[in-house]
């Protein structure tokens, strides 16, 4: 059993169990108006067309925005709480003749083979441990995409990282009221090795008090916004934009937790050459 009482999933999705990952993510569905709205932007912009694979889609906060927007979208992640949540709230919504769930891995896409896809979506959700990996996970994507498909991918980048601190250095520690999860926040960095361990605190709210759930700790190795050109580049895709927005993206008077500020969403779009 896990410390939220729940039984141990099998998928531990970034070192946290996967109903303590689901609850995080629900508290956030209501969140990201302007992400999403940037998303749309770029789409409009550069996708050739309105079929959307959304990779790692979570709970569906942007799967479902975009069917609600006319987009016909797929949307995979590999727990099947989270997807079984998204397909909710899309009924919810009535979006759902828009959006198909997958519970999946990205890295494989054999539920979507014989399908094409304009835009792919990779959204805060990496599914790689080294930049090789992340590499061959674009050049089979490339494989599931028309010529001239788009992918948005929204990572944390070293850069980004950087100049938040500097903007801001009390970042080190913080908490964020989502929904109803408390989460204090910590972390350190390791400039040498350009690494940051994190400890996450959960706490649920009961009443007027909070009830602690879980504590997750995790490590990161940061990469730049050069590592994923140079990935992309190798796997068949053309980086056409390094949008400039992304510190704002999600509104963090209402967001408060900085760790999403850290990332840059890079534009990419499949040229003649394959990998
Ligand atoms: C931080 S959440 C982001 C969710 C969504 N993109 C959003 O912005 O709201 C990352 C998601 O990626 C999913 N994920 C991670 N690795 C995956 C993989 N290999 N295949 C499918 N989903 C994956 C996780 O399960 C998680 O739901």
């Amino acid at each position: 059993m896990s410390e939220i009482g729940i039984k141990e999933s099998e998928n531990k999705i970034y070192g946290y169990d996967e109903e303590l990952w689901y609850l995080v993510l629900r508290s956030q569905n209501k969140t990201g108006e302007r992400d999403i709205g940037a998303i749309d932007r770029y789409l409009r912009t550069h996708s050739p067309g309105k079929e959307i694979l959304d990779l790692g889609c979570g709970t569906g906060r942007i799967s479902n925005m975009l069917a609600g927007m006319g987009y016909s979208v797929t949307g995979m992640d590999l727990s099947s709480r989270c997807i079984g949540e998204a397909k909710r709230l899309a009924q919810e919504l009535g979006v759902s003749k828009n959006v198909t769930y997958i519970v999946g891995d990205y890295r494989e896409l054999g539920p979507v083979s014989g399908k094409k896809f304009d835009a792919a979506l990779c959204i805060l959700a990496p599914a790689w441990k080294s930049i090789d990996e992340a590499t061959s996970v674009f050049g089979n994507l490339a494989l599931h995409m028309r010529d001239g498909a788009i992918l948005l991918l929204r990572e944390t980048v070293k850069e980004r990282f950087l100049a938040s601190l500097s903007a801001a250095p009390s970042v080190q520690s913080w908490f964020r009221v989502a929904g109803d999860i408390l989460c204090l926040h910590a972390w350190h960095y390791y400039c040498m090795e350009s690494r940051v361990t994190t400890t996450k605190e959960f706490y649920r709210r009961r009443g007027k008090d909070f009830e602690y759930i879980a504590r997750v700790e995790q490590e990161y190795v940061l990469r730049s916004i050069a590592d994923y050109s140079a990935a992309l580049e190798r796997a068949g895709w053309d980086v056409v934009e390094i949008a400039n927005e992304s510190v704002d993206l999600l509104e963090p008077e209402k967001y408060n937790d900085p760790w999403w500020l850290f990332s840059a969403l890079i534009v990419a779009k499949l040229g003649g050459r394959r990998a």
